[in-house]
């Protein structure tokens, strides 16, 4: 599967940020660090490195300070089967959080799949962030269930929506 599609997802602007698909090795490695500090060293989820064979063929989204060009969130979503997709790996860095990084990254990420003909759009979420993607109108699917050893809801977003 190629990462490179035709279809041009326009960049989502807010005043401070500016939200968009990854396409150096530079800005992949901010990227992934970014990941490593939120899902190795902040939560523990993974020992050493939290990158797996779904980043090969994945759309790895930033975003980034526009008055500094720093790097301060990271989303990733990948193909599964036919058109659904699943998103995953949600970080905004320590420091940049609460002022809407999280939720573009996620806006952005339902535009940047549904430009790539998704149908079903997929996520684990941990308990204390199911709040926060309902209010971005993803819908709980089946029950709590444990995922890399912590608890995880799976959703599905609304893509009528965003
Ligand atoms: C989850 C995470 C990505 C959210 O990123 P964020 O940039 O802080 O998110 P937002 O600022 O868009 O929203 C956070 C909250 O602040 C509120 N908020 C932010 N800006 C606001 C504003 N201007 N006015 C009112 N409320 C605001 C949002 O409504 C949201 O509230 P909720 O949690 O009750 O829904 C971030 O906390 C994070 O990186 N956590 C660690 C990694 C993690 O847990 N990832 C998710 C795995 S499922």
């Amino acid at each position: 599967m190629s990462i490179i599609v035709n279809v041009h997802v326009k960049n989502l602007k807010m005043p401070e940020y500016d939200f968009k698909i990854i396409n150096s090795d530079e800005e992949l490695k901010e990227y992934f660090k970014i990941r490593n500090d939120i899902f190795v060293k902040e939560q523990n989820i993974f020992p050493e490195s939290d990158i797996d064979d779904y980043d090969k063929d994945a759309i790895h989204i930033a975003a980034v300070q526009n008055s500094t060009g720093k790097m301060v969130g990271a989303v990733r979503c990948y193909n599964t089967e036919g058109d659904t997709w699943v998103g995953g790996r949600l970080s905004a860095s320590n420091g940049f959080r609460n002022g809407r990084v999280g939720y573009n990254l996620v806006r952005f990420a339902v535009k940047s799949v549904k430009a790539r003909g998704c149908t079903k759009f997929l996520a684990y979420v941990q308990p204390q962030n199911v709040k926060f993607f309902k209010r971005l109108d993803w819908k709980p699917v089946g029950e709590m269930f444990s995922h890399h050893g912590k608890p995880h809801q799976l959703m599905e977003a609304d893509l009528g929506k965003g």
